[in-house]
């Protein structure tokens, strides 16, 4: 098994979408996102706070839902190893040349059928004049529109076998588990999976019509709580349709709002500084069925489109 923090981090993150001008619009006027290039379908999409060129590829398709989802190593013998593990399962790929700006990524997938990618070499953002920081610890200028989000925080695929998914991420990747949802049959219906000391940057939730490979959700992070009612208010302004929340979670204790992009796909705003997880021995906390009928942290239901709406849709799913 390979230790933890043999992947550094969660990196970037290929979207679908059938209506990508629209779509475009939300990911750069609402979240604030910035246009880094272009190559094919695709236009590649930075948080300012991104240390490398590219947080979200966006790229017009047939459907919505996720492409590949990369994941930096913690080096070149930590990438060697992980592909050694991940072959070994014999669910590789095989070496591709990585988005513009990365080097040799190695594409595999998850049990579910999500495509992966692992790589180690990146090329660090260079930003034009015009969007050149004051404070040279920052990898760009705060861009001062819409929701102005900061970074990517985490991924939520929805997995037909969500123990399968869970065991491979923690079993060949490296990944800790930390909050889980486990019914009163045993099952595990929810799993947080995290590769840093943040609670989770991956997840799996179980896809209710049993189709492979589906989205549930990305998160993007901002600074405070604060921030999540005010990109409340913008999307009211832009828009943008507001499936639930403000509120907050009971799992992980994220304060959230989430949101659909024109495309269909669900994006959550949530507050950077929710927890951390330091502990090397940390324990999975294990929610019941009845303490999560109970709703979120402040007492919301869980509005019921959270376990029926998922990306593509499934009549359009593969
Ligand atoms: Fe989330």
């Amino acid at each position: 098994m390979p230790p933890l923090h043999e992947i550094a981090h969660l990196a970037h993150v290929e979207l679908r979408t059938p209506v990508f001008e629209e779509s475009l619009e939300f990911f750069t006027r609402f979240l604030g996102l910035t246009e880094n290039g272009s190559a094919g379908d695709s236009v590649f999409l930075r948080a300012f706070d991104d240390y490398e060129n590219t947080t979200i590829k966006l790229t017009a398709h047939s459907t919505s839902g996720v492409g590949r989802t990369n994941l930096r190593a913690a080096g070149p013998e930590a990438l060697q190893r992980l592909v050694k593990e991940i072959e070994a399962t014999g669910r590789g790929v095989g070496w591709q040349d990585g988005d513009p700006g990365y080097g040799p990524t190695y594409v595999f997938t998850d049990p579910d059928g999500h495509e992966l990618g692992v790589y180690y070499e990146s090329e660090w953002y260079e930003p034009p004049a015009e969007l050149r920081p004051s404070l040279k610890n920052q990898a760009q200028a705060y861009p001062a529109r819409g929701v102005s989000v900061r970074r990517l925080d985490h991924i939520n695929y929805l997995g037909v076998d969500v123990e399968q998914n869970r065991d491979y991420l923690r079993d060949v990747l490296g990944a800790m588990v930390t909050e889980q949802i486990v019914l009163d049959d045993g099952s595990t219906a929810g799993s947080w999976t995290t590769f840093t000391s943040k609670g989770y940057d991956a997840v799996y939730t179980r896809d209710r019509t049993g189709t492979p490979g589906r989205l549930h959700h990305i998160a993007f992070a901002v600074d405070t709580r604060s921030d999540i009612l005010r990109a409340a208010d913008i999307a009211l302004d832009q828009g943008v349709f507001i499936e639930t929340g403000p509120h907050k979670h009971a799992i992980q204790q994220t304060v959230f709002l989430y949101v659909y992009e024109p495309g269909g796909n669900r994006i959550e705003l949530c507050n950077a500084g929710a927890r951390l997880v330091l502990a090397p021995d940390w324990q999975p906390v294990d929610w019941t069925e009845a303490e999560r009928a109970k709703g979120q942290a402040w007492g919301l239901k869980t509005i019921e489109s959270f376990h029926t709406h998922g990306t593509p849709p499934v009549d359009r799913a593969p």
